[in-house]
């Protein structure tokens, strides 16, 4: 979703800001811009609609602007079209205060028209701008500077945001607040830097200050100092990132989505070895003790797309594994619902981002209901992950491609772990048993890396079905789980239109989609369910549709049925998802490519949907 940098030091301003605007493209956007201060000059602005080629063409590089103060942004256009006009900053008519944001500001037609009352214009479709006319107005209402001008903003505005504010009576200062939406500084050498994410930031520092919410910033050269809502001074402690700078670049792969999915037996290694210890699992870290765990009654696993997709395959494993009733929930249903959430329950919300809108309100919601809540989650010191009660860190590291591969692979792994120490602590399963599930989750990241050795098949595949207009995937049980990421792997990065059914459903009304040459992929690793999905493949190949099998190697009698089929290692029937996915995620990232389409990067999508 959008992006904001901010910088202020000894340097000129713009070509930090563009670089750290092009660590966040990743994120999704239609549109950039850039404000710089040079001293007491009047602030200048210049906007570009499209890629941040165009706004570094705008402006040399950024060599053409002046001045060592400024904030930049990517816009994932909300409110009003992808337009210059709409891009960020916006500003006060008399550039008073310029600000860029991230977020939706929900009360702002409401704002908007008592500013039309008090004598403001406005110029574009967007919420922001009424967000910079309205600290404008209480810097000129009250005359008590900027902090007072923002904590009545945040105290006026509903929604959530996080803002960069430029003021013109302070020009040696940048402004940040934030709620509901990520905001960090950094500080180093005499320079302050801001941003919405950690990764434009590590070139400059690892060193971090977390903006709380309803919190605010004053970024001086080198120094920044915090305030509450009631604008009195707070301390924060830095955060030592310890991610590596590289994990942010491509280091010879064409694209970030095919490094990360070559960083998947890694990813799953770090997150296993990060709570299995001398063949033990140890959750201390988490806080998860053995009591707690036996007193559980209910979990529900709350998340959005892939991390929800995570849930699905968890629910089968943990009911299975543990014997607790589990119950999956898309985040943005969930915190609609009227819930009736037992004592005793345990929530556990899944992100990578730790910053997903609809994830966070899920996880306020089930504790003001009263639940514990768990965060698996990737990306430290996010949202979810503080205001959890307790957090297990996935450690795929930084992930940049839009399209999950290696985060879900990670989250995979932690919520199995989730599943072998229940099952063991609520004594479902023996010793042996336990012992026997932590050695087969050490031979995952081998049988993944075998899987990729492969992949040329699966990119063989993907020439040949790129034009397909639509796909249907087939699944039971876990493999229903795997189907759903499948899909969505397909259909968000290829634009092939696609969906995953459960195998018993298709008579009930898909089967009638199907015709001579609709490509079906049937997943089918779970040897109970291996009958009755053939029949369901019967049932499709005698309607024309052109199957492909994804089965477990010495299930060769598939070939009979199959017009193509990916083997994959055999494994613990629970731990299926995490070889199944993989030549699904190689599908897609294939089709892409042979499509000639931007694959990290997709149309429409944003990494973290930061609003609702
Ligand atoms: O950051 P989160 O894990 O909370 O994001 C949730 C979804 O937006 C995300 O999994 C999305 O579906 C994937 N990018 C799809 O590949």
């Amino acid at each position: 979703m959008c992006g904001i940098v901010g910088f202020n030091g000894h340097v000129q301003a713009a070509p930090i800001l563009l670089d750290g605007l092009s660590k966040l493209e990743y994120r999704g956007y239609d549109s950039a811009g850039v404000a710089v201060r040079n001293g007491k000059n009047d602030v200048e602005i210049v906007k570009a609609k499209g890629r941040l080629k165009a706004l570094y063409e705008k402006t040399n590089d950024g060599l053409a602007m002046a001045g060592d103060c400024g904030i930049g942004h990517t816009r994932w256009a909300t409110h009003g079209e992808p337009s210059e006009t709409n891009a960020h900053p916006h500003c006060s008519d008399d550039r008073n205060v310029t600000i860029v944001h991230n977020g939706i500001i929900e009360n702002y037609l409401e704002l908007k028209e008592m500013l039309e009352k008090a004598g403001y214009s406005f110029h574009s479709q967007t919420d922001t701008e009424v967000a910079a006319k309205l600290i404008d107005y209480y810097v000129k209402k009250y005359q008590k500077g900027p902090i007072d001008a923002l904590s009545r903003f945040m105290l006026r505005v509903r929604g959530s945001y996080a803002i960069a504010v430029l003021f013109a009576e302070c020009p040696d200062e940048i402004y940040a607040i934030r709620k509901d939406n990520p905001m960090v500084i950094g500080v180093k050498d005499g320079n302050t830097y801001m941003a919405s994410d950690v990764a434009a930031l590590l070139r400059y520092t690892r060193d971090i200050y977390y903006i709380g919410d309803n919190e605010m910033a004053c970024m001086g050269k080198g120094e920044v100092t915090f305030y509450n809502i009631d604008q009195e001074v707070i301390e924060k402690d830095v955060t030592e990132v310890k991610w590596d700078v590289n994990a942010a670049e491509k280091n010879g792969f064409e694209h970030f989505m095919i490094k990360e999915i070559h960083e998947q037996p890694r990813a799953v290694k770090d997150t296993l070895n990060s709570v299995v210890k001398d063949g033990k699992i140890d959750f201390t870290a988490l806080g998860l003790d053995e009591d707690h765990i036996r007193n559980f009654r209910q979990i529900y696993i709350v998340a959005c797309g892939s991390a929800y997709h995570v849930g699905v395959a968890a629910q089968y494993v943990l009911e299975d594994m543990a014997e607790i009733p589990v119950r999956v929930e898309i985040a943005s249903e969930f915190r609609y619902r009227h819930l009736l959430i037992p004592e005793n329950s345990l929530v556990i919300i899944v992100s990578q981002s730790g910053e997903t809108a609809d994830s966070l309100a899920a996880l306020r919601i089930a504790k003001e209901h009263g639940a514990e809540t768990l965060a698996i989650v990737n990306v430290v010191g996010s949202t979810i992950a503080r205001e959890a009660d307790h957090v297990f860190y996935t450690l795929a590291g930084p992930e940049i491609s839009v399209a999950t591969t290696k985060a879900y692979s990670a989250q995979l792994i932690a919520s199995y772990l989730l599943a072998i120490e229940f099952a063991k602590v609520r004594e479902k399963i023996t010793d042996e048993q336990y012992a026997g599930y932590l050695e087969e989750l050490q031979t995952v990241p081998g049988k993944i890396e075998k899987i990729l050795d492969d992949k040329e098949r699966i990119q063989w595949f993907a020439a040949k079905y790129a034009n397909a207009q639509d796909v249907f995937f087939l699944g039971r049980g876990i493999d229903y789980a795997v189907s759903l990421e499948g899909s969505l792997k397909l259909k968000e990065i290829s634009y092939i239109h696609s969906e995953a059914y459960a195998a018993g459903e298709l008579k009930h009304g898909t089967i009638s989609l199907i015709e001579k040459g609709t490509l079906v992929i049937s997943v089918l690793t779970q040897p109970d369910l291996y009958e009755k999905m053939i029949s369901n493949m019967v049932e499709v190949k005698s309607r024309g549709g052109y199957l492909m099998g994804l089965t477990t190697y010495g299930n060769y009698g598939i070939e009979d049925t199959a017009d193509f089929t990916a083997y994959i290692p055999k494994t613990d029937i629970h731990f299926t998802p995490s070889l199944a996915v993989v030549p699904l995620q190689l599908l897609g990232y294939y089709v892409s490519v042979a499509k000639g389409l931007d694959v990290d990067k997709p149309r429409n999508l944003a990494k973290s949907v930061t609003v609702e």
